[in-house]
């Protein structure tokens, strides 16, 4: 694949992974693969703005190679720390060793403590600009979006964000542009990816929006390090990240749970039937068929979610527990939840799932529903009760 014309005398000169399927160790599924994404823009002054992950480098060079000779290379910005973005950087500054690095100065020392190199770095800040000609590069801070090193590159005469990590979607393709690729899809990976990524940090990208909204930028194309570029219509994922990050979510309710023998998977389905009856949207998911990115992906756009396990040694089965974590860990905004699940002896699988999910932040609606051993009639009912019940709470919030 040559580079990639983004604007005039701007180029796409990253690289697709396409085979990747676990993101961050093992802590996120990247079904449909990734890129990296690194611009080059050639002015009177040459700029790099990210690079690629290390193994990419050499295919990166090569696209750069393409356009110019990547030893003319004046400036490398490296809008945040993290491996997938910087790897390459220790390369290019073998072939453009005079280059100047930008970056925050948290980004500084973040680079200096993964590649120890020498580098000719330049500390930046919000407002700061490095003039390539007839253009220049503005920078934005942004903090814990989502590592605190995280910035924003901002160009006036092209009306280009380019936001790193933000507005970002694991998705590989042949395509580099919004209006040449599946809408669906790419609002989905754009939705995981959030959920994922930066749900924990909901209050900070409001505030960042507003800030950028504030100072009046004009923009009409968001370039991002991982996934296509929004050009068609920017305002759309701004949007959608105003509302993830306001808690916005449809009336669809999410049933997670594992089963030892067959009882919590009664209750499950029995509830199931429930929320169906009063019409309402439900999705069940069995955690060790089903994938925790994924279904964190339909949290992020579900109101109510209830959590059931066995209970196996006072606790919840070990299959649950990640999930759990990871939700005390992204701290899901606006949820309505409930713990259910069935035991033999001492019980203790709700307790678990009731204490991660005030943890979480959640709204817990109603108390746990137990059963001992095999859910007869009686208790079937009650889980179909329990859902029912959920399902109107659930309607009834705005
Ligand atoms: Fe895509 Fe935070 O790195």
């Amino acid at each position: 694949m040559p580079p990639i014309k983004v604007l005039e005398n701007i180029f796409w000169v990253g690289a697709v992974d396409w085979n990747i399927r676990h993101f961050h160790g093992f802590t996120y599924s990247t079904h449909r693969g990734t890129t990296y994404n690194a611009y080059l823009i050639v002015d009177k002054k040459t700029a790099l703005i990210d690079s690629v992950y290390g193994p990419f480098a050499e295919e990166m060079i090569e696209r750069i190679r393409e356009i110019i000779d990547p030893s003319k290379i004046d400036y490398v910005v490296a809008n945040h720390v993290e491996t997938d973005h910087s790897g390459a950087i220790p390369e290019i500054l073998k072939l453009a060793p005079q280059a100047k690095v930008i970056g925050t100065a948290r980004c500084k020392e973040g680079l200096q403590k993964h590649y120890f190199g020498n580098w000719d770095f330049q500390v930046v800040k919000t407002g700061d600009e490095i003039n390539l000609g007839e253009r220049s590069l503005r920078f934005i801070e942004a903090p814990m979006l989502h590592w605190p090193d995280s910035m924003f590159t901002y160009i006036e005469k092209d009306a280009l964000l380019l936001p790193n990590d933000a507005f970002g979607q694991h998705l590989a393709t042949s395509k580099r542009f919004d209006d040449e690729v599946d809408e669906k899809i790419l609002m989905d990976e754009a939705a995981k990816y959030y959920a994922n990524i930066l749900w924990l940090f909901s209050s900070l990208i409001i505030r960042k929006i507003e800030e950028i909204q504030k100072l009046g930028l004009k923009i009409e194309m968001i370039a991002p390090s991982h996934g296509i570029i929004w050009r068609s219509n920017p305002t759309k994922i701004v949007e959608a990240y105003l509302s993830w990050a306001k808690g916005e979510a449809e009336k669809k309710i999410l049933v997670v749970y594992d089963t030892m023998w067959g009882s919590t998977e009664k209750m499950a389905k029995a509830m199931i039937e429930g929320i169906t009856s009063e019409g309402v949207e439900v999705m069940l998911f069995r955690l060790p068929f089903s994938d925790r990115g994924d279904i964190i992906k339909e949290l992020l756009e579900a109101k109510g979610i209830l959590i059931g396990s066995s209970t196996i040694n006072s606790g919840v089965l070990p299959t649950v527990a990640p999930f759990l974590e990871e939700m005390q860990g992204l701290r899901p905004r606006n949820k309505m939840a409930a713990a259910f699940g069935s035991y033999g002896w001492g019980g203790g699988a709700v307790k678990t799932i009731e204490e991660s999910l005030k943890k979480a932040g959640m709204e817990i609606v109603a108390p746990a529903l137990t059963v001992k051993w095999v859910p007869d009639k009686d208790e079937i009912q009650k889980c179909f009760e329990f859902g029912k019940e959920f399902a109107k709470k659930v309607t009834k919030t705005k």
